[in-house]
């Protein structure tokens, strides 16, 4: 039996939900990722439909919801922004409204995060937000699912983000947060996750009695790591600073000798796609340490388990 205490519910931000709201998504998501393993029937959303906006491109985010919604025994249509008529000027707010009568849910990924909440206002079934400039939630929770699942725990566990402190950063010091988990974000001057973002954290940290910090020294920041984990430094909307931001975030990148300033049991994690020699080497990516294939993998299990939480 799926829980009825999350149906209805948009997830637009990690900040909008509590942590046991957070566990209760992990614990489904381990357990449908158990099924699918077992073969074991799960189509907990029947009949339901699911639309996908994507203003920007995807590999793993498409896949995982189009072939999740498919294993829980619904179906999924993909709307290319551009193929819309918002695409021609209809506002969100209209998009919203009418897709609310065909669908049973909406993924967007778009740039400005006002535009999702925009939506979310207007739909009267759940939004989820499938990145933003600003945020990237569904990647969070794979991003803890997979640190539980390697470390099996979240307790004394230390997260180091190294690099650019961007959407994928923003969510995943806050779910770090909100499930008790030590956070460092090493990144160049410039390059700081938000003041917002970070002070919603530390607000998190507080009540679960973890710690936030910022550094700008890289190896301060991998020091006694348990999870090292970066990202893109170009993400997708900037390609125009890419030469600028290659220079800045020289030595923010994970190799071996980052990597050794970790702990015994350290994990490396990336959402991807990744660019070998900027962020990561590709002997860190494909080295024993890397969890960063179970990560893309968990993706669809996450997401499974919050699509079926929420799609009434
Ligand atoms: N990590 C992630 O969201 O990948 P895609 O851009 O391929 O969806
Ligand atoms: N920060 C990256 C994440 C890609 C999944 C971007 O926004 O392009």
């Amino acid at each position: 039996m799926i829980s009825a205490q999350l149906k209805g519910r948009d997830f637009l931000r990690v900040n909008d939900w509590d942590a046991d709201e957070l566990v209760l998504v992990l614990d489904l998501a381990d357990r449908l990722k158990a099924r699918q393993r077992e073969r074991v029937a799960h189509r907990h959303l029947e009949g339901r439909s699911l639309g996908m906006i994507f203003q920007k491109p995807s590999t793993r985010t498409r896949v995982s919801f189009e072939v999740g919604m498919f294993q829980l025994g619904g179906t999924s249509l993909y709307l290319a922004a551009g193929d819309l008529q918002l695409g021609r000027g209809e506002t969100i707010e209209d998009t919203g409204n009418v897709l609310s009568r065909y669908l049973d849910g909406i993924m967007i990924r778009t740039f400005a995060q006002a535009d999702v909440d925009g939506l979310a206002a207007a739909a009267d079934i759940p939004v989820i937000n499938g990145l933003t400039d600003d945020f990237h939630p569904c990647q969070a929770l794979a991003d803890v699912m997979t640190i539980r699942e390697r470390l099996e725990t979240f307790d004394g566990v230390r997260v180091a983000y190294l690099g650019d402190g961007n959407n994928v950063c923003h969510s995943l010091m806050v779910a770090c947060a909100k499930l008790g988990m030590d956070f460092v974000a090493a990144t160049p001057e410039g390059y700081e996750p938000s003041e917002e973002v970070v002070g919603w954290a530390k607000a998190a940290a507080n009540v679960s009695g973890s710690s936030v910090e910022l550094t700008h020294d890289a190896r301060a920041g991998a020091e006694g790591a348990d999870v090292l984990y970066t990202d893109v430094w170009t993400s997708m909307g900037q390609d125009e600073e890419r030469e600028r931001r290659l220079a800045d975030l020289a030595g923010f990148g994970i190799d071996d000798g980052l990597l050794a300033l970790g702990s015994e049991r350290a994990i490396v994690l990336h959402c991807l796609p990744a660019h070998y020699g900027e962020e990561i080497t590709k002997e860190v990516l494909y080295g024993p340490r890397s969890a960063v294939w179970d990560q893309a993998e968990n993706r669809l299990h996450a997401q499974k388990a919050l699509m079926a939480l929420v799609i009434r």
